[in-house]
């Protein structure tokens, strides 16, 4: 997978780059490189931003500044480019980020992410140039970068090479295998501390019976986390 990340914040990805997961799938092929469209902006002194018609606080990052920092990239009209590819506009008014829509964006080959700031894009750049509007939660961040790395923490993660152990995507928390609950809880040594015990039956070597205690403790969380989300 090649994810471009349209970002006045490039320096922010180098760290994320390093971190080991994100650096082993980039080692296995894959790639994840920053764009930032301050290099890219027809306007004079680096101008990527501007105040908001009808007033209002902050600043507005600019139709013009996105459209030419995506065709400097892909040499094409982003009108067009959205059609070719996954252009992922992250903002606070998006779809809500869940297990199924990491899983579709796992699937493509390219993605580009846009990172807003200040107050946000025009809005022209998200019903023209981008595919789809992501958010990572209700609730306001300063800027797109936290929620690019989030979206890419996730998607990564589902590649090959990414984790020790391929099951344990597989069986993890939301995945189909759990039927699109949380994960069942875990323990490890040591089987007692401070008077805690460990579960009798992770201890047993009952393989269908430790399997199907953790099915039903999976179960029970995704009822308790729909309680939480209905307000019981
Ligand atoms: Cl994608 N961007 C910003 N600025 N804030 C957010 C968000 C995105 N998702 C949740 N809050």
């Amino acid at each position: 997978m090649n994810i471009d990340v349209f970002t006045l914040f490039p320096e922010w990805f180098e760290w994320f780059s390093g971190q080991r997961h994100v650096a082993n799938v980039l080692a296995s092929g894959s790639t994840l490189a920053c764009v930032n469209p301050r290099e890219h902006t027809p306007l004079g002194a680096g101008q990527v931003d501007d105040t908001p018609f009808g007033g209002g606080a902050g600043m507005v990052l600019r139709v013009d500044v996105l459209d030419s920092a995506l065709r400097a990239r892909y040499g094409v009209d982003p009108v067009v480019l959205r059609q070719r590819r996954r252009v992922v506009a992250l903002a606070p008014s998006g779809r809500e980020l869940n297990d199924a829509l990491v899983d579709e964006l796992a699937a493509e080959p390219e993605l580009t992410l846009l990172c807003g700031r200040y107050e946000g894009f025009d809005e022209r750049i998200l019903e023209h140039f981008a595919s789809d509007v992501v958010s990572i939660g209700r609730y306001v961040l300063s800027g797109g970068e936290l929620a690019a790395m989030v979206l890419c923490d996730a998607v990564l993660r589902k590649l090959p090479g990414a984790l020790g152990d391929e099951r344990s995507v597989h069986e993890e928390s939301f995945s189909v295998a759990l039927g699109g609950d949380p994960e069942y809880p875990h323990y490890t040594r040591p089987a007692e501390y401070r008077g805690w015990r460990v579960p009798d039956i992770l201890l047993s070597g009952h393989h269908e019976r430790i399997a199907a205690w953790r099915r039903e403790r999976s179960r029970e969380r995704g009822a308790a986390a729909a309680d939480r989300r209905e307000g019981a």
